[in-house]
């Protein structure tokens, strides 16, 4: 709904706040532009796919996401990184609260699922998300040693700041 005014009708490009990445989406993004119709979602590797979104992937098609599954069916997390053609607007105004009481941006992915015009790329460099205090320290020091930051040296105790 938010959307609608400033999308005029074009794609879009949804990002979740709480995600991190280290390079950039350029080459996704490009190559969403010559995606005649449907969507295109990031993907990343990961040792614990079961805390996320996970594809069913067959070849260049993802065939369906489940959340949260406990049997994950690839080793990839789908990531809060999405590109959508407009018709993003009503499916996701029509999607209904999950089990867990939210709005869930996987039933709106599903929904492309189900067209067959979900495609997906895999980002480059390191991804997280930073949503719960565990993930927010991990990606503090992603970006801590990416800037050689002095964040991680701590100052002696009495030192003056
Ligand atoms: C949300 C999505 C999930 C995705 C994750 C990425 O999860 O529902 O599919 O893998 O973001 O950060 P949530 O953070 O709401 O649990």
């Amino acid at each position: 709904e938010l959307a609608h005014h400033f999308s005029r009708g074009e794609k879009l490009c949804v990002m979740l706040g709480d995600n991190i990445i280290e390079k950039n989406i350029a080459r996704a993004a490009e190559d969403f532009r010559n995606q005649e119709r449907g969507a295109k979602i990031l993907l990343k590797e990961v040792a614990d796919p079961e805390r996320f979104g996970v594809p069913e992937i067959d070849g260049d098609r993802i065939l369906s996401i489940e959340e949260k599954p406990t049997t994950p069916k690839s080793n990839y997390a789908v990531t809060g990184l999405y590109f959508y053609d407009n018709d993003v607007l009503d499916i996701a105004a029509n999607v209904t609260p999950s089990a867990r009481g939210e709005l869930e941006i996987t039933d709106v992915n599903n929904r492309y699922a189900e067209w067959g015009t979900l495609r997906h790329h895999v980002v480059d460099g390191w991804w997280t998300d930073a949503g719960t205090i565990p993930s927010l320290y991990h990606a503090t020091q992603l970006v801590a040693a990416a800037e050689d930051a002095s964040v991680l040296r701590m100052p002696e105790v009495g030192a003056s700041p």
